[in-house]
This record gives structure tokens, sequence and C-alpha cells, in this order.
């Protein structure tokens, strides 16, 4: 009985690590080893430093990220800025103020502005919104342990420029192994060397994409520490919870089980 049931219960999981990959479809997409994934992962506040300087100074142009407050820039588990820092970096970014009908700076209590280019999406939930639907990860268990999906496809669209060009009814379109269709309409944004790291950290293009991508991981999903382990605590009990009831299910019917008929 208990074979049986491990016998059906490791082929369930490799189906879902199998139909993960199949799901990966036309666009190719690359495994990456990120700090933040397993029931144990956590984000490296240094990358997320690096990521929030590339955001500034390369993706800000068009990227808006509407939805991330500014404050959270100070939150532990995240780049972890001082007050003072946070402070400033939002005074550098102006919104419109109804009551005094004027532009102010904003203060941390304000999210980060919205997209200049209205052709450019939103980054605040992108690698949220990417999971799974490109990942090599997908979904259940395999995806506790190897993340979900959406940095990686980052990654790859960063990374995944063929240098072809096209141009169809006044857009230029670039091909990219990484997007659904092939053909995006952003320019590389990224080509290495793009910034400097006070840390000294290596800036070629893969290790920039990586920075990148891990700090909209974390805009996407700021609590993802306390819910992995909050998660793995759940199947921890539950596992315990079911050895126990097999357990007893066993030793109450023990006897009745044990009787041997007599007519
Ligand atoms: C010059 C403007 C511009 C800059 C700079 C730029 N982007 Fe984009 N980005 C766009 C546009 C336009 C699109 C929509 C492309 C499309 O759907 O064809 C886009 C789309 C995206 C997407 C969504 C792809 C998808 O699956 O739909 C991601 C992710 C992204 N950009 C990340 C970045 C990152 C990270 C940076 C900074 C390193 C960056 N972009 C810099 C203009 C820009």
């Amino acid at each position: 009985m208990l074979k049986k049931l491990s016998i059906a219960a490791i082929a369930a999981l490799s189906l879902t690590a199998g139909g993960a990959m199949a799901a990966g479809g036309e666009s190719h997409i690359h495994d990456v080893d990120f700090s933040f994934e397993g029931p144990f992962g956590k984000f490296d506040q240094n990358q997320l430093q690096r990521g929030l300087q590339i955001y500034t100074e390369v993706c800000s142009a068009c990227h808006g990220m509407r939805y991330v407050p500014l404050r959270t820039l100070g939150d532990e588990g995240g780049p972890h800025l001082p007050k003072d820092q946070v402070r400033a970096y939002a005074a550098e970014f102006d919104i419109y103020d109804a009551e005094k009908d004027e532009d102010r700076p904003r203060t941390p209590a304000d999210p980060f502005p919205m997209s200049g280019d209205p052709n450019a999406p939103d980054l605040s939930l992108m690698a949220k919104a990417r999971a799974g639907f490109h990942g090599p990860q997908g979904t259940g268990l395999s995806q506790l342990i190897n993340g979900m999906g959406g940095p990686e496809y980052i990654v790859s669209l960063l990374t995944g420029y063929t240098g072809e060009e096209k141009e169809e009814a006044g857009t230029t379109f670039y091909e990219n192994t990484a997007f659904p269709g092939g053909w995006i309409s952003m320019a590389p944004p990224l080509a290495g060397e793009d910034v400097d790291f006070a840390d000294g950290h290596s800036n070629e293009l893969h290790h920039e994409a990586e920075d990148i991508a891990a700090f909209l991981m974390w805009t996407a999903e700021p609590k993802m520490m306390a819910r992995q382990k909050a998660g793995f605590v759940g199947v921890l009990m539950l596992t315990l919870l079911s050895v126990l009831l097999y357990l007893t299910n066993k030793k109450l019917w023990a006897p009745i089980k044990g009787k041997k008929f007599q007519g």
C-alpha cells in the first residue's frame, strides 16, 4: 500500500516537471540559478541594488513601475537602501500635485512613475505576468524548487537578440529568440557595459540581464521569501499529518483486521 502510494507520488511529481518543460514552446528560455529560488532562497541585496541602477539608468527611459511604492526600496529583504537615499531617489522624479496644480518632487510615499513610452508596458508585475508561461519551470512542486520562470524569461529576452531587423508598417522589429513570435519592437536595451556598478561587479551583458531580472522579480513579488517559507512549512506539516493518520489508522484497525474468521 505504502509502496503503491509512493510510486504514484513520484509519477505525479515527474509529470509536473516534464509537463512544464514541454510548455516552453517555440521561444528559447534558458535556466538561471537565482539566489531567490528554492524553499530557502533569498534575494541578494547587492544584486537588487544593481538591478535598480540598471532600471534607473536604462529601462526607466521608456518603462514605468506604477505599482511599486518608492518607500519599499528601503525594505529589508529588498534593496534595503538607507532612508535618506530612498528620499533622495524619490525626489529625482516629479509628480503632478492636483491640490497645488503644479509638479512637485516625489516622496517615498509616492509610487515609481508610469511608462513614458505608451508602447512600453509597465514593468512592476512583468516578472510574474510572464512566469509559468515562459519558464523552464512551470507550476507545482518544481516551481517551489526551481522558481517561477519569469526572471528566466526576462534574462533570455534581454540576451536573445539575433541582430536581425525588419520594418513593418513604419515600425522596426528586432528578431529575438525568447519573445513569442520571434520579433519584438523594443530595440536591444542592453549591450553590456551599459552601467558602471559601484561594487565593481561585472557589467557583461548576461550579468546585467540577471541583475535587472532579479530586481523585477522583487518588484513583482517582494514578499516571496516569506511566502516560500510558509509554503514549505505547510508541506512539512501536511506530510507529518499524513504519516500520523496512516499509523493511527493502522493501529485502530489492527485488532479487527488481524482476527481470523472462524465459522
Ligand atoms: C526605448 C524604449 C525602451 C527601453 C529603453 C526599454 N524598453 Fe522594454 N519595451 C519597450 C517597448 C516598446 C516594448 C513593447 C515591445 C513589443 O511588445 O513588441 C517593451 C517590452 C518589454 C518587455 C515585455 C516583453 C513581453 O514579453 O511582452 C520587457 C520584459 C521589457 N521591455 C524589459 C525591458 C528592460 C528590462 C529594459 C531595461 C534594461 C527595457 N525594457 C528598456 C521599450 C523599451
